[in-house]
């Protein structure tokens, strides 16, 4: 079975103290929730300090991008070395804001996703269509050109490192949920080109996450689908009780 998965994405939100104190808190609280992995992804600039509030507990700390070269003259970018080197587990790569907000394309994605790998890290890769792809009935074709170009050259083997992120763009940060059949629809079409470009282990394997406007009040009904393995949370991962809501679901 496939071990639940819930990862916060703070995104470009609190400032030093709050995102130790929030940090903090989630430890705090972690040991109630057994069975589950569970991992905050904080801005960068706050990475040290809230990797040091999560030392010696069972939250791991995760980034929200990177870029693919290993060092170098690249003016403002992070690299997989220097996350590694600060205690990350996981990256979030190719979220939909880096898609759509800064340019980012599946080539891109799939240099970094490969890069992470070569360092350990455990990229988190974000799939997902925009309203209109939705209602144009191109859900389908969009998260499979997403997930082959992004997942070029990556082996079976490696993907046992690898966790999928469905997130619809028409549901994140909108408050417009996916229905639990919605979400399980794409999971599975997910899963099943995982299955038709490696092989049934590796599909089965493969945890795949939901993510956009998940809350404590709808995180069990997405759960509860077989093919939804856990949840990417954004605004409600930056509220302690909804959190804990989120996880005390999962669990
Ligand atoms: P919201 O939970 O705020 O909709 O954001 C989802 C998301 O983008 C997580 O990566």
């Amino acid at each position: 079975m496939r071990k639940p998965f819930i990862a916060g994405n703070w995104k470009m939100n609190l400032d030093s103290s709050g995102a130790v104190q929030l940090a903090a808190e989630i430890v705090k609280h972690s040991s109630a929730f057994q069975g589950i992995d569970i991992a905050i992804c904080p801005p960068a600039v706050y990475l040290l300090a809230v990797g040091g509030e999560l030392e010696n507990s069972a939250v791991a700390l995760g980034a929200q991008n990177m870029y693919f070269e290993p060092s170098g003259a690249f003016t403002g970018e992070i690299s997989g070395p220097m996350l590694r080197d600060v205690g990350c587990r996981y990256v979030i790569l190719g979220h939909s804001e880096r898609r759509h907000i800064l340019g980012e394309t599946d080539a891109e994605i799939n240099r970094k996703i490969d890069a992470a790998l070569a360092v350990d890290l455990n990229p988190i890769l974000c799939v997902g269509e925009l309203l209109e792809e939705r209602e144009a009935g191109e859900t389908e074709a969009v998260v499979e050109k997403q997930l082959s170009g992004s997942l070029q050259g990556i082996s079976a083997s490696q993907m046992s490192s690898v966790t999928i992120a469905y997130e619809p763009v028409w549901a994140i940060g909108t408050g417009k949920v996916a229905t639990p059949e919605q979400a399980q629809e794409v999971h599975a079409d997910l899963r099943r080109m995982i299955r038709d470009c490696y092989n049934a282990e590796t599909a089965d394997a493969v945890r795949i996450q939901y993510g956009g406007s998940v809350k404590p009040s709808n995180a069990a009904n997405l759960l509860s689908q077989s093919d939804v393995d856990g949840a990417l949370v954004g605004g409600a991962s930056l509220n302690i009780e909804d959190f804990l809501g989120i996880l005390a679901e999962a669990t």
